[in-house]
């Protein structure tokens, strides 16, 4: 939705998204794991480490978890945040601290998803990602699939963009406005020509491919007037839609007053998916 991902960003969001995880995908990917001790993680395109912050609560005891960026100044931020916790020890460079009642070990990697996936990603039990995938095109979430599916590593895809914006009560822009987002969404975001509104369906037929077990929920934003991300997100949209050049700008403007200001609500879609790899033996 926004041009960069500055961690003011992130912070911003950060609310909303916790808010709109969704709790079905999420009891599964809990019960997944149920009768374990501990659970290796790993957050790839991690920001500052939210996802971190929206599951720890929700996952085993003993948390070892891997924060993949290539900006560093999302991860120096995830590590200043965790550092706040008084409890908080930096052991050769990670850190580790309790939170929740859960032992955790937080290890921060900076690496570029566009030059291949970080090499111990078959290492792990859990890869996350949240508000990553949308930037990825269908051949490179095919590629994740197969190096998972090579060691039955789950994965937890929350907040995939699905290409719905729309104001409540509705704008004869909406759709137009949608249809303009979801081809500035097709470019080319760093990780391939991006899958757009179809990533979510891209990301369960790939991991379904393997004989993942694929639950799906929605988890939308509900933004209300006034929100600061709402103005946020309404610019972000109104300037992408300028760059494709297929709305006029006073159509542009008028949508953006009326989703900024005028609007009751304005609704943003995301989709979560949790992937459960197949029984060993059983793909
Ligand atoms: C929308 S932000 C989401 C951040 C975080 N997951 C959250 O929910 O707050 C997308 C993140 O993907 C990271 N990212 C984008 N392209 C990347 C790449 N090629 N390699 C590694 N990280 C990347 C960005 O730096 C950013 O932190």
């Amino acid at each position: 939705m926004s041009a960069g991902f500055s961690p003011g960003w992130l912070a911003l969001r950060e609310p909303a998204d916790r808010a709109a995880r969704n709790p079905d995908v999420l009891a599964a990917c809990t019960a997944a794991f149920c009768g374990r001790q501990d659970l290796r993680i790993v957050d790839i395109g991690a920001g500052t480490g939210a996802t971190l912050r929206a599951l720890h609560g929700l996952l085993l005891p003993v948390q070892d978890w891997t924060l993949v960026d290539h900006d560093p100044d999302g991860l120096a931020t995830a590590r200043k945040l965790l550092s706040r916790d008084p409890e908080a020890r930096d052991t050769d460079g990670d850190i580790v601290l309790d939170l929740a009642g859960r032992s955790l070990r937080v290890r921060f990697r900076r690496h570029d998803l566009a030059r291949g996936l970080p090499d111990d990603l078959q290492d792990t039990d859990l890869v996350t990602a949240s508000a990553l995938f949308d930037l990825t095109s269908i051949d490179w979430i095919e590629g994740l699939a197969r190096t998972l599916a090579r060691s039955s590593v789950a994965l937890l895809a929350m907040l995939t963009f699905d290409g719905m914006i729309r104001c409540a009560p509705g704008h004869r822009l909406d759709a137009p406005v949608a249809a303009a987002f979801a081809a500035h969404q097709k470019r080319d975001k760093g990780l391939g020509i991006a899958a757009g509104p179809g990533t979510a369906r891209g990301l369960v037929r790939a991991f379904a491919a393997h004989g993942y077990r694929c639950v799906e929920g929605e988890s939308p934003w509900h933004l209300a007037q006034g929100s600061a991300l709402r103005a946020e997100v309404v610019d972000g949209i109104a300037a992408a839609v300028a760059e494709t050049a297929l709305l006029t700008p006073p159509d542009i403007s008028e949508w953006r007053d009326f989703a900024r200001n005028e609007a009751e609500t304005l609704t943003i879609g995301h989709v979560d998916l949790f992937a459960a790899p197949p029984p060993e033996g059983a793909a």
